[in-house]
């Protein structure tokens, strides 16, 4: 069969930055301006270190509930508590920019007769957003949530939703992740894996390694 061509969608498909740079170029953003970088990767690393936290102590909440605590912890840590400015970032986090070449390589992979996918740890309502503002939203055979599992990536569970959906086996998927640890998890999975290095970061020292590595994702529809 053909592969199925599964993405992640936060940072690989969506740019979790674009919702701080956006915020910061409004009016009467000057210290936001100025902070935004910080603000931006402390509100991603509090969101994902959640996500794993409560997967391990069992009290799962959805990705929503996560995006607004790590954004709280984040504008807290910077000095910039403020109800307009947090309710102006969760706004923009169901609109974020699509990297520049999602489109281009989504439609590639779907002319060369392959389907695909989104596999994230987004609740189904922020992923149709996020979807439908990027306006892809006829370039996926499927959007999957954590949320039909109740268990963050990367529990197992999460990845076998994938072979559920398309009635197939692990090694026919090609998943692609900008996030290292799900590419271990996935590739522990059985999954085939490109991990795309935006950051151009050194690999991460799991239990599995990605089998490809792009710096975005131009090339992903020659995997296949
Ligand atoms: C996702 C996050 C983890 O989309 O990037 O699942």
């Amino acid at each position: 069969m053909a592969y199925v061509f599964v993405f992640d969608a936060y940072g690989t498909i969506f740019d979790v930055a674009s919702a701080a740079r956006r915020a910061a170029q409004e009016p009467n953003q000057a210290a936001l301006k100025q902070h935004w970088p910080q603000v931006s990767a402390d509100w991603r690393r509090k969101q994902l270190e959640y996500s794993w936290q409560r997967t391990v102590a069992g009290q799962h909440c959805d990705f929503w509930q996560l995006t607004q605590d790590g954004l709280d912890w984040a504008l807290e840590a910077s000095n910039l508590s403020d109800p307009n400015l947090r309710a102006r970032l969760l706004d923009l986090y169901w609109e974020l920019a699509p990297f520049p070449e999602a489109k281009q390589a989504l439609q590639t992979i779907r002319s060369n007769g392959a389907k695909t996918a989104i596999l994230s740890n987004g609740a189904p309502q922020m992923l149709q957003a996020a979807v439908a503002s990027a306006e892809l939203e006829t370039e996926f055979d499927a959007v999957l949530s954590v949320e039909d599992v109740g268990v963050f990536k990367p529990h197992p569970h999460v990845y076998q939703l994938v072979c559920g959906r398309f009635d197939c086996r692990p090694k026919d998927i090609i998943f692609i992740s900008s996030n290292g640890w799900d590419i271990a998890g996935a590739a522990q999975f059985g999954f085939q894996t490109a991990w795309v290095n935006r950051a151009n970061e050194p690999v991460d020292r799991l239990y599995a390694r990605p089998a490809h590595i792009h710096t975005d994702l131009t090339q992903i529809p020659e995997l296949g």
